[in-house]
């Protein structure tokens, strides 16, 4: 077990703060993580668990200083259907939350920081297929704007500040112990609940429309990963691209009925498509696997097996 290290997760009670918090604990002991948000949870009993607003930078501090943290990993935001609905509280939190956090690592409180980026500061001019880590950007929604800008802003704590930061651009997030906060992607696991539950689902997305996405425990190597990487092979200070496996709703709709005999799908499309349409459809992330040895393990269907196994003991 690590024990050099005190982390602080801000935003710990969401999707991927959820499971985060449980692995990084198996490494750092329970005492050594330190979990927060402003949304308790039950997460608030397996723990040391702080209620923190990312956005009082002075409550930051005091709670910093006083747990003695070394590194803070930052989930908390607002994603990009819930930014587009309400955008300048969006642009405020995503923005002001990690200045807060950067400045305490500027100012040599923390040693470390996480933060994470998305598919979404990619926009309709990029490259599709496919997109490589560095081209054409223009993101159209106000949380791919939010994440670009933070990319950019990483970058330059890095390089001028010497704050070591790091940083994945993560697809869409599939888990099963973890309701989703808000995304385009999150339908990828509501169909499995309502899969189990009531054999169809009514999906938000076209039939066609293909993601880049990967399973939670791939996306938890990877935070942990390039945390724990020396940052000599860490070149690129901005945010990595990050690649699973990519699928459209039908493909997956027929993944899930190979366990679930006669599922169905129908489909609604509503404001989300609009996103979905603006975004890649698959991503090269060699940079990472030469940098700091990124190789993901889970493909559609290992991934699928996984969900529905452990989805079947939680929900029936
Ligand atoms: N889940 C995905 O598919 C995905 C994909 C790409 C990027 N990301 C990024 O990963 C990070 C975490 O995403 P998630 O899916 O776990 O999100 P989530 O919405 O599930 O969780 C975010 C958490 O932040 C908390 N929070 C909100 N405002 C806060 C504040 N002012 N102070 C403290 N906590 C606050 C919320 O209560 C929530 O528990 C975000 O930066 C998100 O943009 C997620």
């Amino acid at each position: 077990m690590r024990t050099s290290e005190k982390i602080l997760v801000i935003g710990s009670s969401g999707q991927i703060g959820t499971e985060l918090v449980q692995n990084l604990r198996e490494i750092y002991g329970i005492d050594g993580v330190i979990a927060s948000d402003v949304k308790v949870t039950e997460q608030a009993k397996e723990g040391p668990f702080e209620v923190i607003d990312v956005m009082n930078a002075q409550g930051l501090l005091e709670i910093v200083k006083r747990h003695k943290i070394t590194q803070v990993y930052l989930l908390a935001a607002l994603l990009s259907a819930t930014a587009e609905k309400m955008p300048k509280l969006g642009w405020d939190l995503n923005m002001q939350g990690l200045f807060n956090v950067l400045d305490l690592a500027k100012e040599k409180i923390i040693k470390q920081v996480y933060w994470p980026s998305s598919i979404a500061v990619f926009g309709p001019n990029t490259p599709k297929v496919n997109t490589p880590q560095f081209t054409v950007m223009e993101p159209s929604t106000v949380y791919g704007i939010s994440k670009q800008a933070g990319e950019r802003w990483c970058e330059y704590y890095f390089n001028k500040y010497n704050v070591d930061v790091r940083s994945l651009r993560y697809p869409g997030l599939i888990g099963w112990k973890s309701a989703p906060g808000g995304g385009t992607t999150d339908y990828a696991v509501h169909i499995f609940h309502e899969a189990l539950k009531n054999g169809k689902y009514e999906c938000f997305l076209s039939e066609n429309t293909i993601l880049p996405m990967m399973y939670m425990p791939d996306a938890i190597k990877a935070t942990i990963g390039i945390m724990q990487a020396d940052p000599g092979t860490v070149k690129i200070r901005s945010s990595y691209n990050l690649a699973g496996f990519s699928f459209s709703p039908n493909d997956l709709a027929a993944e899930i009925r190979k366990h679930v005999p006669g599922f169905t799908i129908s489909y609604a499309p509503d404001s989300r498509q609009q996103i979905a349409d603006s975004w890649p459809q698959s991503i090269d992330a060699k940079e990472a696997a030469k940098d700091w040895g990124w190789q993901p393990e889970y493909d559609l269907k290992s991934m699928t097996d996984d969900m529905i196994k452990n989805l079947k003991n939680v929900l029936l």
